[in-house]
């Protein structure tokens, strides 16, 4: 089969390592990729979001699957184009992909069917939102920007001062464009976060592996959220607790939204935090997590294809649960300096070739580019996601910071602590 995945991440560097494997897929391509994809999959040079030039690639080239990485063309109706033209494109369509485009419907979208989440207040208005803080009282709130903002839309605040200040940021110096046109107010929820990532084709439900992601940017989860530092899997969660993320968020969200005429196929990633009162929602994504993907698919001991393949088809039900290997696995984002602030592109990046690399050890392109000669130079706040396998966290905590010990480039920066609590 001849393959397309969309996007130039680490997710789609491990998304297209995994998919090199498999022995259906006869020609592996990647839009627009990075220098990483370019080592299993030729690199194709669209952008993208750009839906149409995608569809002409698909349809000259005869690609029989194509996969989209990342959020903003599923919620710009990728799948909805494709499916116009009888091409297979695995992802939500467009009316689905709005649990991770339009926060403020998700969380609506939970208090009709009664998922739980966080209480939350919705204001389109600058006024009205100002209101809401001045008349509560003080103390911890989250504010969202409801559109998407690339994982930086989020602002835990200690108190209503800071969640004035997050308003300013979203509606008056309007940081994340249209975004931030409307802001959701939630009620702080304290506890362990897990994500939870399933793949549905909105009949058949198979979770995939439990992961802990690391979001702010420093050690003991200090300073500001990013996209994600770094991710740990599995993470033991208790069987109860398990069976309750399943039952009460997992299955009723699947059908909350094929009641709502929304079938969901594709991954739908449950963002949960497990409180003392049980699992709550704090987010949902249309799609794979970045960095999850990175060692959840080296956990992955199936074939990627026949499973994505069936879902986009709607026949997820003929196909073997997944395998997975035991082992943990580690994954560390190296950061450029500045990131998640402004960050300065085109540092050139030294060591990889010193890695061995191999089955257990992955070191994944994210923001990397190559200069005209042949130097690899940062492009991107993330830059590599290095990830590893061990028989413990331990081991494959201590394979990944060695790895990372080998690399360098200019104001690197990356957590020292993921997976170290597990
Ligand atoms: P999100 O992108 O919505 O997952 O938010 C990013 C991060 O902000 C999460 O991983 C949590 O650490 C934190 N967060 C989001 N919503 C809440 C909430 N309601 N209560 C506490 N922390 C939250
Ligand atoms: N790592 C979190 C996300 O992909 O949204």
């Amino acid at each position: 089969m001849n393959v397309l995945v969309v996007g130039s991440g680490g997710r789609e560097h491990a998304l297209c390592w995994k998919l090199r494997q498999s022995p259906l897929v006869k020609r592996l391509f990647c839009a627009p990729g990075n220098p990483g994809t370019k080592l299993v999959a030729d690199n194709v040079e669209i952008p993208a979001d750009d839906i149409a030039r995608l569809l002409r690639f698909a349809i000259d080239e005869k690609i029989d699957l194509t996969v989209v990485g990342p959020e903003a063309p599923l919620c710009e109706g990728i799948v909805d184009e494709f499916q116009k033209q009888k091409k297979l494109c695995f992802g939500p369509n467009k009316a689905a992909a709005e649990i991770e485009g339009n926060k403020a419907f998700a969380r609506e979208l939970c208090r009709r069917h009664r998922i739980p989440g966080p209480s939350f207040w919705v204001y389109e208005e600058l006024a009205m939102a100002r209101s809401f803080v001045d008349n509560r009282p003080d103390g911890p709130i989250v504010v969202k920007a409801s559109g998407l903002a690339a994982g930086k839309g989020v602002t835990v605040c200690k108190n209503n001062e800071e969640a004035r200040a997050a308003i300013h940021e979203c509606m008056e110096r309007r940081r994340f464009g249209d975004a931030g046109n409307r802001v959701v107010f939630e009620e702080f929820l304290e506890g362990h976060e897990v994500s939870l990532i399933t793949l549905t084709d909105g009949r058949t439900i198979v979770p995939l592996e439990p992961a802990r992601d690391h979001k702010a940017v420093g050690d003991g989860d200090k300073g500001p959220n990013t996209g994600g530092m770094g991710v740990i899997t599995p993470v033991h969660v208790l069987p109860r607790i398990r069976t309750q993320i399943e039952s009460q968020i997992v299955f009723p969200t699947v059908h909350a939204m094929n009641r709502e005429n929304r079938r969901y196929q594709g991954f739908l990633y449950a963002g949960l935090m497990l409180t003392p009162q049980g699992p709550r929602v704090l987010e949902y994504n249309c799609r794979l997590g970045d960095p999850e993907t990175q060692p959840l698919l080296m956990r992955l001991k199936s074939d990627l294809l026949p499973l994505l393949l069936a879902t986009a088809e709607g026949k997820l039900e003929e196909q073997q649960a997944p395998v997975w290997d035991d082992r943990v696995a580690v994954c560390v984002v190296a950061c450029a300096a500045g990131y998640p602030g402004d960050y300065k592109k085109g540092t050139p990046i030294f060591g990889i070739d010193r890695v061995a690399q191999g089955p257990d050890l992955q070191v994944f392109h994210a923001g990397t580019a190559q200069r005209l000669g042949s130097d690899l130079v940062t492009a991107g706040g993330r830059v590599l996601a290095v990830t590893a396998l061990g028989k413990d966290p331990t081991a494959a905590r201590a394979r990944c910071y060695e790895a990372l010990q080998q690399i360098e480039f200019a104001g690197m920066h990356y957590r020292r602590d993921i997976g170290a609590r597990a």
